[in-house]
């Protein structure tokens, strides 16, 4: 699925409409596979979005001896009995960040394991500070050569519970030690955790299968050492993304009459809903659904300034979509990106199609809105600034090609299908 997409744009004219069924979440899929590493048997996996990620996910486990079976379309039966390495293979490892995950059950399961500077997208530095010096307070001893890190559990035992203070809320790192724990010998305490649903999640379903965490959801998360887990016949059901509703709710807002979003948690992209209802969208959040409907009838959006910030605050994933949105709102805006140094990048692009961007620094734009975006030919820089390239070129006057289809393809299940079926003129070309 590699390529690029073509889209014809509708000159802001609000003509999509219908309803979209929101995909399991890519970054709860990829806790899910972590997770298999502390069950005994089988575990099964419910909602799993068809995207390259998973795939790359899938590969990762494969490669360490784990048993990856596709069961129906979305849904997945691990089984890691049989691993014995904890090697991660680099050539997968450098292309997901995620991949880090393996690595700490993989240490509190063999004492040992090795990994590449995890990849990802290209949004800003992305150290693993964090991971390292975490992994020094269990105990484990960490050495790096040739760009490859081993980290060895003490030598004749276990790595063991500690005091854990993440100088900044990390979301995989968070993740990362809570998934060691389990295995750990003694209590372990996260201090400063990342708050995000993925988070919570990941631990509700531990805890179904006899972990012992408390405090996942909040900053302070105990998890006491338990050993392997029993997952029995029960299911991990993947989270809907909430990066892809939130982003689905910018289209509605943009260019639909109406646009019903379906299977996804409001709860999980408040931030997003509440700038949205300040700009003028007409949004109505049930449970499980969100309508956006025009009613505005002509009169433009206001303009929001919009800071990232980590869960419950406004995600760093839906920046760059909402800047899209802001520049098609009457007034001034500011966005300022606090997570990551390298995610504005997409801005360039969008100055080529029309809009009014003055960078003001690293993390900072400045948007003034109102202004006609045109079709252009553009390069998506990442995964989340890919799809919001897609809005732009939706809401623009002219014909748009949007390369680098393959990162889009990392979160986003089959796009240009479910964007056809509310409206949308796009092709992939291969
Ligand atoms: C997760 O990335 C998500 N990925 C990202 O989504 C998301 O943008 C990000 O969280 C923030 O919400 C997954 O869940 C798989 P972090 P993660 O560690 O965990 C710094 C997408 O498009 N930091 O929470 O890699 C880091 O540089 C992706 O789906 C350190 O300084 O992000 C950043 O500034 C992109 N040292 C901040 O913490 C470390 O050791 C938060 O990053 C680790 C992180």
């Amino acid at each position: 699925m590699k390529g690029e997409f073509y889209i014809i744009g509708n000159s802001g004219e609000k003509t999509l409409s219908g309803k979209v069924v929101i995909s399991g979440a890519k970054n709860d899929m990829v806790n899910a596979f972590a997770a298999s590493l502390l069950m005994k048997g089988d575990l099964f996996v419910r909602n799993v979005p068809d995207v390259s990620d998973t795939e790359a996910m899938a590969a990762l486990l494969s490669s360490l001896g784990g048993s990856v079976k596709r069961t129906a379309t979305h849904e997945y039966k691990l089984n890691t009995g049989a691993c014995a390495g904890s090697n991660l293979r680099g050539d997968i490892a450098k292309s997901i960040r995620a991949s880090i995950l393996y690595a700490g059950p993989l240490l509190a399961r063999f004492g040992l394991v090795s990994f590449p500077f995890p990849g990802g997208c290209v949004i800003g530095k992305r150290p693993i500070d964090l991971f390292i010096s975490g992994f020094m307070k269990m105990g484990a001893r960490v050495s790096e050569k040739d760009g490859i890190f081993s980290i060895r559990a003490p030598r004749g035992g276990n790595i063991r519970g500690a005091s854990i203070f993440f100088k900044r809320q990390s979301v995989t790192a968070t993740e990362t030690f809570m998934l060691a724990a389990v295995c750990a010998d003694g209590t372990t305490v996260i201090k400063n955790a990342a708050c995000e649903p993925e988070i919570a999640h990941l631990a509700e379903f531990l805890n179904s299968c006899g972990a012992r965490i408390k405090g996942a959801g909040t900053s302070m998360i105990e998890i006491a050492g338990t050993g392997l887990l029993s997952a029995g016949k029960k299911i991990y059901d993947i989270l809907p993304d909430r990066v892809e509703a939130g982003s689905f709710a910018i289209l509605g807002a943009l260019a639909a009459r109406s646009l019903t979003i379906e299977r996804c948690i409001p709860a999980h992209f408040e931030a997003l809903i509440e700038a949205l209802i300040e700009a003028g969208v007409d949004i109505k959040a049930g449970e499980n659904t969100l309508v956006v409907r025009n009613s505005k009838r002509g009169r433009p959006f206001r303009a929001v300034d919009v800071k990232t910030h980590e869960y419950p605050g406004f995600a760093t994933d839906l920046q760059a979509p909402m800047a899209v949105f802001l520049t098609q709102a009457e007034g001034e805006a500011i966005v300022f990106e606090t997570i990551f140094e390298g995610r504005l990048g997409y801005v360039g692009e969008l100055i080529r199609m029309g809009a009014d961007i003055l960078p003001l620094d690293q993390h900072r734009i400045q948007i003034k809105g109102g202004t006609e975006l045109k079709g252009r030919e553009v390069e998506s820089p990442d995964l989340r600034a890919g799809l919001a390239y897609i809005i732009a070129a939706i809401v623009a006057k002219g014909d748009s090609v949007v390369h680098n289809a393959h990162y889009i393809d990392r979160g986003y299940e089959r796009i240009e299908e479910r964007l056809r079926a509310i409206g949308v003129k796009i092709e992939r070309k291969p």
